[in-house]
């Protein structure tokens, strides 16, 4: 499988589908990941807030390090300066490797100073224990801070992303700052996989709903990171690069945007997930 990279302004080399690992604990999570291994993936997507480093890293081991291309992410209840770097150490204690390729904030913390946070991601670049840093979750305004604090590029906003959920101002601003934008629940957690334009194509193309969702992120350049339990699914999934969809028919996806998320739907700011509360 010859998958294609993003360029990041580092100058490293992200490919353009990963496996989401979300969700997935114990001999789950090994299992998923070793499928996407075995089946050419070499970008794997996880977080501290998941829980799976550790099995993660089980599998990991089996594998060249240098072939890989590694993503976790750090709660937004750890964002001082001190809780940054020993959540990032602990991160990659647990997958058992000197680097991270990618770290990112997971979600945005009001109550924690931005500037601290970065600060700290730009020492663990500085140390090598991590080769690029990014944000989640980050909206126009958020990210346009994080780009004005850092004195190192902002290389990917990961944020949920499919195609009824198009948010074109804040990729087009992301597209303007040169900011990759990485699309998380890129199959709105299947319900995308019901969109009656979404299956028209997947019978003319004779491929599945969910490569015909995949298939138009990619053609924008968005990196896609579908999680998946089945091992056909895993195959099928990164199945994406000999075969395109036609102009009218990307078109037709465009215009299937809900403004409707899965899980991007928090907006309460005293929530357990920030470590506000008390
Ligand atoms: N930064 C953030 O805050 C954030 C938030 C959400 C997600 N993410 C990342 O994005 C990844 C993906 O998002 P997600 O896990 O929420 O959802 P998703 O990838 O959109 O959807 C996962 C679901 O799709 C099913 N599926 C996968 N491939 C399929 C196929 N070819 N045909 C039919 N069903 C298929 C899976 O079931 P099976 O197991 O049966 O295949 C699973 O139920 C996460 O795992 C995580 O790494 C990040």
């Amino acid at each position: 499988m010859a998958v294609p990279f993003v360029n990041l302004p580092s100058g490293d080399e992200m490919p353009i589908i990963g496996a989401g690992t979300w969700d997935l604990e114990g001999n789950t999570a090994r299992e998923s990941v070793r499928a996407a291994l075995e089946a050419g993936y070499t970008h794997i997507d996880t977080a501290e807030g998941y829980m799976n480093e550790a099995e993660i890293g089980d599998v990991l081991t089996d594998y060249d390090r240098e072939e890989l291309f590694l993503t976790s992410k750090v709660l937004p209840s750890n964002l001082n300066y001190e809780s940054v770097r020993d959540a990032c150490d602990a991160s990659l204690d647990r997958l058992g490797t000197d680097y991270l390729d990618l770290y990112l904030i997971h979600w945005p913390n009001p109550a924690i100073s931005l500037r601290e946070t970065l600060h700290a991601m730009e020492q663990l670049v500085n140390e090598g224990k991590v080769r690029n840093i990014g944000v989640s979750n980050f909206s126009v305004y958020q990210l346009s801070a994080a780009q004005h604090i850092a004195n190192i590029p902002i290389a990917v906003n990961q944020i949920e992303y499919h195609p009824w959920l198009q948010r074109p101002e804040l990729v087009e601003f992301c597209r303007e700052t040169e900011t990759i934008v990485e699309g998380a629940a890129p199959l709105a957690r299947t319900e995308i996989l019901s969109d009656d334009t979404v299956g028209e194509l997947a019978d003319k193309y004779d491929k599945s709903p969910a490569q015909i969702a995949l298939r138009w992120a990619v053609e924008q350049e968005v990196v896609v990171i579908p999680k998946s339990t089945s091992t056909d699914h895993i195959r099928q999934n990164a199945a994406l690069f000999d075969w395109e969809l036609e102009e009218q028919d990307h078109q037709r996806l465009n215009e299937i945007d809900r403004n409707q998320p899965v899980y991007d739907t928090i907006k309460d700011w005293t929530g357990d997930v920030y470590g506000i509360s008390p």
